[in-house]
């Protein structure tokens, strides 16, 4: 029961932190600089209570259930792992640059920050196949 219920909180804290960071990703990328300000200060806000605290808590369970059912030892999980180290250094620059951006809205930032759509949602589909299907 602990087990579905940590994995549900896990899934849970994924959907909220994925779905923050496409939003990120949109803002930064699609809405052009004459409205970018009043935006993204609404949008910081939202990253860091809705989408910051997701990402942590997709962390808290990710490895609470890697440690306590022993996934840690295993290919696909590690594989996994390097993915969400990598969404979540994007996640970093996506708030630091939505903070230089707001300053400057024409600041232009570098390309693995205005590429964040389309490598968010690769992501999403190599971790997932890991994470159900563990082909090795
Ligand atoms: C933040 C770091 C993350 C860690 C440490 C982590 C770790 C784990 C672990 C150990 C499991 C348990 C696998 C099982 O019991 O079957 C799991 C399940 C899962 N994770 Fe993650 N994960 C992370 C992020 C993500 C992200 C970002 C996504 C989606 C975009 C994701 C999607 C899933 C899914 C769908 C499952 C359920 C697999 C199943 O029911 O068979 N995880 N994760």
């Amino acid at each position: 029961m602990l087990y579905f219920v940590l994995k549900s909180l896990h899934i849970i804290s994924d959907i909220v932190w994925v779905g923050g960071m496409l939003i990120n990703a949109f803002v930064i990328a699609m809405v052009p600089p004459t409205i970018r300000t009043g935006v993204i200060s609404a949008l910081r806000s939202y990253d860091r209570r809705v989408t910051t605290t997701a990402l942590g808590g997709a962390w808290l369970f990710g490895i609470i259930l890697a440690v306590w059912y022993g996934w840690y030892t295993t290919g696909w999980f590690g594989f996994k792992f390097l993915i969400v180290v990598m969404l979540s250094a994007l996640h970093g620059m996506q708030s630091a640059w939505l903070r230089r951006m707001e300053a400057d809205p024409h600041l232009d930032p570098p390309a693995f920050v205005r590429l964040g759509m389309p490598i968010v949602l690769v992501s999403v589909v190599v971790v997932v196949l890991l994470a159900i299907v563990k082909p090795f």
